[in-house]
């Protein structure tokens, strides 16, 4: 079977980067899992890397002049129906070319080499004996463990190339042609389980592309403050401050390129933990010297929950209240040009799994995702975008909010949903529930910082039931609500574990809260994972 010819169509993103003045590798992606983690292995050599769609033309490649070129992985086999392929004139950019997988097997196969189907597949991890010590694996033991994982195997070597390394199931397992910077792995270099793997990297990065390490915090900075100058010169911009690192780092950054012009709007929906709204209007007042308009909508939020116990129905009617405040105000406050929004990196990939129907290879809508709570604004209310997040990942974000002066309080704050503690008050949310559920919460948070244990969750709080049982204090029957405990354990908030605490620690909560909370005479510990519970209750 042949792959029909795809045309390689410029892609969305590159108007982006264009400007860029960063060094860049580029990954093209064909669909792997990890093209993401390519990406944020080469950043961590302190060189800039953006994935793109393998359909990017060889032209569009040669006006961005990245220093080099990685080739994904991915799930297809090069011989498939549909099997993506890059445009053949790439291997003729003069550019270095590392293929991993996919890739290296799509490269082969493109210069004339032969890939087939393996006798046996190969997953998991394999000791890679090593041919040619020099540039790409420089530093990389022999006998390294890296992680295997494909059906099809290089069978015969396109002209000009060599063998680098072999395993015990694979005889090509890392191939080069010196001459023209072309560089092929059966493994996965970027994944932790491949031992070597991040020197193989660098190699390629420095050794081979000749990069510099130049994207450092310092520079980012640098160039997003330029950046924001030019885009917006002297228009004025709104953000709205949430609290969390992104629109932290993101109101810092705009304040140090734009002063005055940016307005930062902080609404306080009233289901913020204890002392935190004043907390952080006081900490970017007082310590960044950035200005916030605090709106203070406690009393209309809580009149929209009245009465509403449907977690769903609480979550709509936050939502819907929010854009109307955040609408009222930016009047009041505007007119704006610009709405500063935190997107990041993940949001913006282009990759093949979005662009591409498997079924057809048609190409289907990029997939973005909806974030922040603006998205539904009115019509005459739109605004144009600033987004100088747009090129960082997560911890590169938090990377920037410390070096910029963020305190550790702000760069490492668990996640706290949207609509706060509304949806950790099950069933009606009320004044008194709130101020409950706020006191125990904020015991939760001494303790868990008195021991020195706050890092140790991804989360840590507490949820009020709206039920009641009986207790006995002071020789008194008591009929009061109960409290239960959630700490949990987790990578990315898609799955989580119960968090296994110390019963002593568990027992100074539990007791600080039924004495130090009216209200309250029970404390219960939530010992569900997720899945099949989620974090949060409602
Ligand atoms: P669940 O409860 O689905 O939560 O296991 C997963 C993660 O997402 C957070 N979360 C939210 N974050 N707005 C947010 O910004 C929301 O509406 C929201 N709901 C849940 C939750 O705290 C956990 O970290």
């Amino acid at each position: 079977m042949t792959a029909p010819t795809q045309t390689p169509q410029p892609s969305p993103l590159q108007t982006s980067i264009r400007d860029l003045q960063q060094q860049l590798v580029v990954i093209l992606d064909f669909g792997s899992q990890y093209s993401e983690l390519i990406a944020r292995r080469i950043r961590e050599t302190q060189v800039y890397s953006e994935v793109l769609s393998y359909r990017t033309s060889a032209s569009d490649l040669r006006r961005l002049s990245p220093k080099g070129i990685v080739l994904s992985g991915g799930p297809n086999s090069v011989y498939d129906d549909f099997a993506p392929e890059c445009d053949r004139e790439i291997w003729d950019l003069g550019i270095p070319v590392l293929g991993v997988c996919y890739g290296m097997q799509l490269m082969v196969k493109q210069l004339g080499g032969g890939v087939e189907r393996a006798d046996r597949a190969e997953y998991g991890k394999a000791s890679l004996h090593i041919d040619d010590p020099t540039d790409l694996l420089t530093n990389v033991e022999d006998g390294a463990t890296m992680w295997m994982s494909h059906g099809d195997s290089v069978t015969k070597l396109p002209e000009g190339f060599e063998i680098l390394a072999h395993t015990n199931n694979t005889p090509n397992a890392a191939i080069a042609d010196h001459d023209k910077k072309l560089y092929g792995v059966q493994f996965h270099p970027e994944v932790v389980h491949s031992i070597g793997g991040q020197a193989l990297i660098r190699n390629f990065v420095y050794h081979i592309c000749d990069c510099e390490p130049t994207w450092t915090t310092e520079a980012f900075v640098e160039e997003a403050t330029r950046e924001i100058r030019a885009k917006v010169g002297d228009k004025r911009v709104l953000l709205a401050l949430s609290g969390g690192v992104d629109s932290s780092t993101l109101a810092f950054l705009l304040h140090r390129a734009i002063g005055d012009n940016l307005t930062c709007m902080f609404i306080d929906q009233g289901f913020m933990r204890k002392y935190e709204p004043e907390r952080l209007v006081k900490l970017f007042q007082e310590q960044f010297h950035i200005p916030v308009e605090y709106v203070n909508a406690r009393e209309r939020f809580l009149a929209k929950l009245e009465g509403v116990t449907d977690p769903e129905e609480k979550r709509r009617r936050i939502g819907h209240e929010f854009i109307r405040v955040f609408e009222e105000e930016s009047r009041r406050l505007g007119p704006f040009d610009y709405l500063a929004q935190g997107t990041l990196y993940p949001d913006v990939i282009e990759s093949a799994d979005s662009n591409i129907d498997p079924k057809t290879g048609e190409r289907v809508a990029v997939k973005i995702k909806s974030h922040h709570n603006v998205g539904g604004l009115p019509k005459d209310l739109q605004f144009k975008l600033v987004e100088p997040l747009r090129k960082l990942f997560k911890d590169e974000v938090r990377k920037v909010g410390r070096s910029i002066g963020l305190p550790e309080e702000i760069v490492k704050r668990h996640p706290f949903p949207g609509p706060g503690l509304a949806i950790r008050i099950l069933g009606e949310v009320t004044a008194e529930r709130l101020k409950i559920l706020r006191d125990a919460d904020y015991i939760v948070r001494q303790e868990i910082n008195r021991h020195g244990v706050y890092h140790d969750f991804w989360q840590a709080f507490a949820v009020l039931l709206p039920i009641r049982s009986v207790g006995v204090m002071g020789d008194k029957r008591t009929y009061a609500y109960p409290i239960v405990l959630r700490f949990v354990s987790s990578e990315d908030g898609m799955t989580a574990d119960w968090s296994r605490v110390d019963y002593d620690f568990l027992e100074l909560i539990s007791n600080r809260i039924v004495n130090e909370v009216p209200g309250v005479n029970r404390v219960v510990y939530d010992v569900t994972s997720k899945p099949p519970g989620t974090i949060e209750w409602e």
